[in-house]
């Protein structure tokens, strides 16, 4: 049986002006602005979120404008380690203000992190100089490296620490 294209048909011809218009959608696509931009996600790729995704700006801290990223008041969580700054927010459950490393948040996590403790006396108080971490033992300093490279492929950096006088 030959194929036959009856224009006649009503179902034909209104197949070949459906067909007819998609062509020309797509040889001359629509180039107005819409009155008003979508923000969120529906057809095709113009919108604009409703407002920037929150942004992480590395900063020079020292360890007393280190210390109020805490977490205590609900906001960000910092700590340091080896003058390495890590944004920890995303850990609140460890480092939150119930979390078992809580006693790290804000803080220069260094010497606890060397020697894998997290009592209170591993922390050096907010107003004196850095721990200049001399005295760790070999093992000690590998240990605080392996807890950077675990911080480094968990969590984002977001600055360094310096001494309170520094800045
Ligand atoms: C009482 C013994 C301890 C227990 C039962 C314990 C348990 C845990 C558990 C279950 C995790 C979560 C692991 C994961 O989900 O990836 C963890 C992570 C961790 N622990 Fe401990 N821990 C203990 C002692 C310590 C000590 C003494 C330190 C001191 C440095 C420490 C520091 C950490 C840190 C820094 C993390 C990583 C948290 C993160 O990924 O942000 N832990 N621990």
């Amino acid at each position: 049986m030959a194929f036959s294209f009856d224009l006649g048909t009503p179902i034909n011809t209104a197949l070949l002006l459906y067909i007819l218009y998609s062509v020309q959608r797509i040889i001359l696509p629509p180039t107005s602005k819409p009155a008003t931009i979508p923000n969120e996600f529906k057809a095709g790729y113009s919108w604009l979120p409703k407002s920037h995704p929150p942004t992480v700006l590395y900063k020079v801290y020292t360890p007393r404008t280190l210390e109020p990223f805490s977490g205590r008041d609900g906001g960000r969580i910092l700590l340091a380690i080896n003058g390495i700054v890590f944004d920890v927010t995303a850990g609140r459950n460890f480092y939150g203000p119930n979390g078992m490393y809580g006693n790290f948040a804000g803080r220069d996590a260094s010497r606890g992190m060397a020697k894998q403790s997290f009592d209170l006396e591993m922390l050096t108080p907010v107003d004196q100089p850095l721990d200049k971490l001399e005295d760790l033992k070999q093992h000690e300093i590998e240990n605080m490296k392996g807890w950077i490279e675990h911080f480094s492929n968990k969590y984002i950096i977001c600055g360094k620490l310096v001494e309170n006088d520094a800045i």
